[in-house]
C-alpha cells in the first residue's frame, strides 16, 4: 500500500511540477556522479587521485627550478594529483586548484594540513584540552579551527589524533587525549563534530582524520616510531574504541594509518585493520590516507622487498591514498597493467576519495574555500581568542594547594620567576599550524595587564635551539647566572610564582624523552628559590606529565599549565588570582619516577597485588606503586563532598546516583566520574574503568544529585577472541572526583 501511494505521488507531481523541478528531482546522487566520473578516468588519472604530495612553491615568487616541484606542477596540470598538504592561504591554494580544474576531467584537489589545536588562533594542546573534560568546549575549539582553516583554503585536517598512550616519554602524548579509552572516545567524537559540523559542504567545515590507525601510542619504551606489540584484549578494549566511536558516532570521513608495526605487521600494510575491521565491520566508507611515507617505510620494516612491493602491499591492505612516498605514483600503473594488482582495489580507493570530495561540495563550487574576504575576516578574531581563553582556563589542573597558597591575595608582593613566564612562543606548543611564532600572551604580559604588584626574574635560561630539530642544537641549558637575582627577589617577596617546564617544541613528534624532570638547571633553580622563600607556587608548562616528585614533597602549590595556546598568560593569571576557579582533571597519570612507566589507573590486579609483608608481591623495592597523581585528579579552590551513592537496577539498566555538595566558600565546577570493576570475567578486567562522567557547577553550600545509567554496552568488553561480550556477574562501582575515589557500592548484572 505504501509503495502504491508513493508512486501515485510521484506521478501527480510529475504532472503538475514545472520541468526544471522534475529534472532537479532526478538529479544524479553523489554516488552516481562518483561512478560516472570513475568510469571516465584513465588508469593514470586514478593513480593520481590516490597520490598526495606536500607543499608547493611560493606562487608569488619565481617558478620552481627544483626538479621535484616542477614534476608536481606538471602532474597537477595533467590532473594527476588527488591531494596536496601544507599549501595554505587563498593566494597559494587557488592557482593549484586552477591547474587541477583545467585538467581533462577537472577533478578538484583536496588540501590537507595538521590543524591540531587551532589554525591561526592557537588553543591549548590537545592533552591540555582533554584535562578540561568539557566536551562542548572541546567541540567548540575544533569548530573555530575549522572555520579558520577553511578560510585559508583547507578542506581537510589530519586531526584528531586519538592514540591512547600510557607513556609520557612518548612526545606525542601532547597531541592526544591521554590514557583512557572512554574519555578518549568522547573527545574524539567531540573534535570530529567540531571539524566536520553538520554539513561538510558548508564553507566553514573540513574533513577530520582519525589517526594513527592503530596502536602508535603504545610504542615500546616511549620511543617514537617504535615497535608495538599488544594482545587482542588491549587492542580491542583500549586502542580501538576511540577509532570505532569516531567512525560510528561522528562519521569521521578519513582515517590515517601509521608508522608503526603492530604485532609484527606495519599497520599501513595491515589488511585486517583496514579492510576487515574498519571498512568491513565498522562500515567506514570514507578513505584511508597513509602516514607520511609510511608505505615506503614498509621496506625499512623488512615487510616490503622494494617500492613496487610496498605499493602493492599498501593498496591491497586498504591504504587508499599515499602521502608523500611516491610509491603509488611510480608503480600502481605497472602493477595493474601486469595483472598483479586487481584494478577493483584501486577503483575502490578512488571511489572513496571522490566521494569525500563530492561531500565537501568541491565539484559544485571548487572555490568556496577560496574567498579572500573570508580569509581576511575570519582569522584570529576577538571571538576566537575568547574561545581559546575559556578553553585554556578549563585546561589548567590545580595539583596541590596547601594552606590556600593560591589564589594570590590582594596586595601581596609577588616575584614571578622563570624564563617560561616571559616566553611568548612555548605556550603555542607543538603542531601550531599557521600561528605566528612568539604570538602567545606571556604570563609577564598578563600580570602587567591585570595590574599585579610583581617583579620578574628570569632565573634559568631554557633555550633549546633550532625549532625544527630542538634536540640537535641544545644551547644554554646550564646557565646559572640568573640564580642570584631570582633568589634575592624571592627573599623579598610575599609569594613566589615560578614557571618551569618544557619548551613548546620539546614535546610532539620525534620528541621522546628518557628523563622527565625539568630540562636544564630549572630543578636547581626551583630548590634555590624555595629555600629562599617557601611561600612558593609552581606553575608547570609541559607537553606531557613530568616527574614532579620533589616539588610535590616540598612546594605548597602546584599548577599544571601544559602549553595553553594564544591566551596562555591571561588564562593562568585568571587561575592564579582566583578570577577563574580551576576545574581541570588529569587525563594521564603523573608518575613518581620514570621507572614506573607505563603507569595508568586501569591496570589489572595481578595475582599478587599486595601489600604483603615479604617481598613476593607485585611492587618495586625502591619505589611506591602509587602514582604521584592519578588519572582524573585535580583540585579546586572549593571542596566537594560525595555521599548517598546508590546503584539500582531498572530493567536492563543500572541507575547510579550520587549526591555532590560544594562544601567550600566559592562557586566551582567538578567532574563527577564513574568507574566500574567487573569482579570476575572470562578475561581479567581492570581494577577500575571509567564509564561515564559529568561536569557540573555548584554554588557554595549547594548540592545536587547526579545520575548515570549503565547499560549492557557499558558493562561488556572484548574477550580474548576480540568479540564483544556482556557477561553476567558482580560489579563494583566507584564515584568521585578522581580515579582513586573511595565511595563505592556494588551491583549484580
Ligand atoms: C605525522 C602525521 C601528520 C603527517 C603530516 C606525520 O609525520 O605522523 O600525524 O599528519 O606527518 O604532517
Amino acid at each position: 500500500m505504501a509503495v502504491l501511494r508513493f508512486s501515485i505521488a510521484i506521478f501527480i507531481s510529475a504532472l503538475v511540477l514545472p520541468v526544471t523541478s522534475v529534472m532537479a528531482q532526478t538529479a544524479p546522487s553523489d554516488e552516481e556522479r562518483v561512478e560516472d566520473l570513475l568510469s571516465q578516468m584513465t588508469l593514470k588519472e586514478k593513480v593520481g587521485q590516490v597520490s598526495q604530495f606536500t607543499g608547493f612553491w611560493d606562487v608569488t615568487g619565481p617558478a620552481p627550478t627544483d626538479e621535484t616541484q616542477a614534476r608536481k606542477a606538471e602532474l597537477l596540470k595533467s590532473g594527476i594529483i588527488g591531494s596536496m598538504l601544507n599549501v595554505v592561504g587563498v593566494e597559494e591554494v587557488r592557482p593549484i586548484q586552477e591547474y587541477a580544474l583545467n585538467s581533462r576531467l577537472g577533478i578538484p584537489v583536496i588540501f590537507g594540513l595538521d590543524v591540531v589545536h587551532g589554525h591561526k588562533t592557537m588553543f591549548p594542546i590537545p592533552l591540555a584540552e582533554a584535562a578540561s573534560w568539557d566536551l562542548d568546549m572541546i567541540e567548540q575549539s575544533a569548530r573555530v579551527s575549522a572555520i579558520e582553516a577553511a578560510a585559508q583554503g583547507q578542506t581537510w585536517t589530519f586531526a584528531p589524533m586519538v592514540d591512547i598512550s600510557r607513556d609520557p616519554r612518548w612526545g606525542r602524548v601532547m597531541e592526544g587525549a591521554g590514557e583512557d579509552p572512554y574519555l578518549g572516545s568522547r573527545i574524539a567524537v567531540a573534535r570530529i563534530r567540531g571539524f566536520q559540523g553538520d554539513d561538510l559542504s558548508a564553507p566553514d567545515t573540513i574533513v577530520a582524520t582519525l589517526k594513527h590507525f592503530a596502536g602508535y601510542g603504545f610504542a615500546e619504551s616511549g620511543k617514537d616510531y617504535n615497535t608495538v606489540d599488544v594482545g587482542t584484549v588491549t587492542l580491542h578494549n583500549v586502542i580501538l574504541p576511540p577509532f570505532k566511536a569516531g567512525v560510528e558516532e561522528a562519521d569521521a570521513r578519513t582515517v590515517m594509518n601509521g608508522f608503526n608495526t603492530l604485532n609484527g605487521l606495519p599497520v599501513t600494510g595491515d589488511g585486517y585493520l583496514q579492510r576487515e575491521l574498519l571498512k568491513g565491520e565498522w562500515g567506514f566508507d570514507g578513505f584511508v590516507v597513509s602516514d607520511w611515507a609510511s608505505a615506503r617505510e614498509m621496506i625499512d620494516h623488512g615487510y616490503a622487498k622494494n617500492s613496487v612491493d610496498a605499493a602493492l602491499k599498501a593498496m591491497e591492505a586498504g591504504s587508499d591514498m599515499d602521502m608523500e612516498s611516491y610509491v603509488y605514483l611510480d608503480h600502481l600503473e605497472d602493477l595493474v597493467d601486469s595483472g598483479t594488482l586487481d584494478v577493483a582495489l584501486l577503483d575502490d580507493a578512488v571511489r572513496r576519495i571522490l566521494r569525500v570530495k563530492f561531500e565537501l561540495g568541491l565539484f559544485d563550487d571548487p572555490y568556496k574555500y577560496l574567498d579572500a574576504d573570508r580569509e581576511a575576516e575570519l582569522l584570529l578574531t576577538p571571538a576566537h581568542r575568547e574561545a581559546s581563553l575559556k578553553m585554556a582556563e578549563r585546561s589548567i589542573v590545580l595539583l596541590k594547594n596547601d594552606d590556600d597558597t593560591l589564589p594570590i591575595r590582594k596586595g601581596e608582593k609577588i616575584v614571578l620567576i622563570g624564563t617560561l613566564a616571559a616566553d611568548k612562543d612555548s605556550p603555542l606548543g607543538n603542531w601550531r599550524a599557521m600561528a605566528d611564532d612568539h604570538s602567545a600572551v606571556s604570563v609577564v604580559e598578563a600580570f602587567e595587564a591585570a595590574g599585579l604588584d610583581f617583579v620578574y626574574a628570569e632565573g634559568a635560561v631554557l633555550e633549546i635551539g633550532d625549532a625544527a630539530f630542538p634536540n640537535e642544537v641544545v644551547v644554554n641549558l646550564t646557565d646559572r647566572s640568573g640564580f642570584p637575582e631570582a633568589v634575592e627577589a624571592a627573599r623579598n617577596a610575599d609569594k613566589v610564582i615560578i614557571v618551569l617546564g618544557e619548551d613548546g617544541l620539546q614535546s610532539g613528534e620525534g620528541r621522546s624523552r628518557s628523563e622527565l624532570g625539568f630540562p636544564g638547571v630549572q630543578q636547581e633553580l626551583l630548590e634555590a628559590v624555595y629555600e629562599a622563600n617557601p611561600e612558593t607556587a609552581l606553575v608547570v608548562m609541559s607537553g606531557r606529565p613530568l616527574v614532579l616528585t620533589w616539588a610535590e614533597a616540598h612546594v605548597p602549590a602546584i599548577v599544571q599549565a601544559w602549553h595553553l595556546g594564544q591566551e596562555s598568560g591571561h588564562a593562568l593569571t585568571n587561575v592564579l588570582t582566583g578570577a577563574y576557579n580551576p576545574s581541570g582533571k588529569l587525563p594521564m597519570t603523573f608518575p613518581r619516577s620514570v621507572g614506573q612507566i607505563p603507569i595508568y589507573y586501569s591496570h589489572l590486579n595481578t595475582g599478587r597485588p599486595g601489600p604483603l609483608t615479604d617481598v613476593f608481591w607485585s611492587h618495586y623495592i625502591d619505589e611506591s606503586n602509587a602514582p604521584l597523581w592519578p588519572f582524573g585528579y585535580g583540585l579546586s579552590y572549593t571542596t566537594f563532598e560525595y555521599s548517598n551513592l546508590r546503584a539500582l537496577k531498572r530493567g536492563d539498566v543500572v541507575e547510579v546516583s550520587v549526591r555532590v555538595k560544594n562544601t567550600g566558600s566559592r562557586a566551582g565546577e567538578e567532574v563527577v566520574q564513574l568507574y566500574i570493576r567487573d569482579i570476575a570475567a572470562s578475561v581479567s578486567r581492570p581494577v577500575r574503568e571509567l564509564k561515564d562522567f559529568s561536569k557540573i557547577e555548584l554554588a557554595p553550600g549547594k548540592r545536587m544529585t547526579v545520575t548515570f545509567e549503565l547499560g549492557a554496552e557499558d558493562l561488556g568488553f572484548y574477550n580474548a577472541n576480540g568479540s564483544y561480550v556482556v557477561e553476567p556477574g558482580d560489579f563494583e562501582v566507584f564515584v568521585g572526583g578522581s580515579s582513586d575515589a573511595t565511595l563505592s557500592t556494588s551491583f549484580e548484572y
